[in-house]
């Protein structure tokens, strides 16, 4: 079995990548390095069944043998990225969906489209079911991202519609864990980051607001079709969303951090109330996958690099310093 991987070298494709060859997958992954990282490769470079090509989906895209699964996760995703770029994140959305959707009709593959909660845009129920079609101001400074992104779901589901081809859209909610750059501006490592160096933690607006995180391995157990939910022509799931179906676990219990899944859930928050890091109903570094997150003698990570899990037995175990405190700010930092 064979699959393309957009995306590949960054956060949530590598994790992508080293689930499916473990399962014995022949992986071909894709990537122009534009928020991604080789070094998240590294421990691939030699595998026999892994091949990384450096190539844009923006333009045509060729795959060297026939593939099963095309996973399109190329896109800049945090907003600080998708701001810097804003019309090369509307091509990689666009085109780049054209392109890859190309493949999957042309070897009858599976399709899954990474898409976002932002396609909700500033929605106005909480949590969003599928159902609701969102609020999104289409000149914002965010349309460029979830313009984008509301396109690549409509361009999928007409390339189901028109050509049969088995397309899974995952909306997926504030996803973190190791790999994560620290400076992209994330909320949650921003806050690990804060944290490391025994500084405030940043809490925009105040403080009522809340968020649905999924820690990845949840995502990519979860969120994968083939193994957590989906259904052909529509929402794979939304991980991340209380509820989401991004596991086995997740839509019978109606709630958790996140819908996540398996051993990450924590106990379900009360009805409508998301589980956020912030909010007191977090489940603590290890349950949450926070401690796996950042390294909590990190330097390097504070210093602005990429987040490592934390060692074992490693002295904050992942704990906020004490004594750090939280601080209010207008605005919420953006989701991925
Ligand atoms: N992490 C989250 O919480 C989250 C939430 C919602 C949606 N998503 C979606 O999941 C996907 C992956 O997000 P991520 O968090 O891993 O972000 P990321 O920035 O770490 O990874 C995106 C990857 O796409 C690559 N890329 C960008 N443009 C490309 C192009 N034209 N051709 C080839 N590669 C290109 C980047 O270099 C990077 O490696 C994105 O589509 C994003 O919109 C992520």
């Amino acid at each position: 079995m064979r699959a393309l991987i957009t995306g590949a070298a960054g956060f949530l494709g590598s994790h992508l990548c080293d689930r499916l060859l473990q399962e014995g997958w022949e992986v071909e992954g894709l990537d122009n390095l534009l928020t991604g990282r080789e070094e998240n490769l590294a421990h691939l470079r030699g595998h026999p069944r892994f091949h990384f090509r450096r190539h844009d989906v923006t333009r045509p895209v060729e795959v060297s043998e026939p593939v099963e699964l095309v996973l399109h996760f190329a896109s800049p995703a945090s907003p600080r990225d998708y701001l810097q770029n804003p019309i090369h994140t509307m091509k990689v959305d666009s085109l780049g969906t054209l392109h890859t959707l190309g493949v999957a009709k042309r070897y009858g593959a599976r399709y899954v489209l990474a898409s976002t909660s932002e396609v909700y845009g500033d929605p106005e129920v909480h949590p969003q079911p599928e159902e609701y079609w969102g609020h999104v101001n289409p000149v914002g400074p965010r349309s460029v991202y979830d313009e984008a992104k509301r396109f690549a779901e409509a361009l999928a589901t007409a390339y189901h519609r028109e050509h049969g081809v088995d397309v899974r859209v995952l909306r997926i909610f504030n996803t973190y864990g190791p790999r994560m750059r620290s400076d992209d501006g994330r909320a949650v490592p921003t806050f690990i980051v804060q944290a490391l160096r025994g500084e405030p933690l940043t809490v925009y607006g105040d403080g009522t607001q809340t968020r649905s995180f999924c820690y990845v391995d949840d995502l990519v157990e979860g969120g994968v079709p083939g193994r957590g939910g989906g259904r052909a022509g529509g929402h794979g799931a939304e991980p991340g969303q209380p509820g989401g179906g991004a596991g086995p676990q997740a839509g019978a219990a109606g709630a958790g951090a996140g819908g996540c899944a398996g051993a990450h859930r924590p106990p379900a928050p009360p009805a409508g109330r998301p589980a956020a890091a912030v909010s007191g109903h977090h489940p603590g570094p290890e349950a949450s996958g926070l401690g796996a997150t950042g390294d909590p003698g990190g330097r390097a990570a504070a210093d602005g690099g990429v987040l490592r899990p934390a060692a074992v037995g490693a002295e904050a175990g992942g704990r906020v310093p004490r004594g750090t405190a939280l601080k209010s700010r207008a605005v919420l930092p953006g989701p991925g």
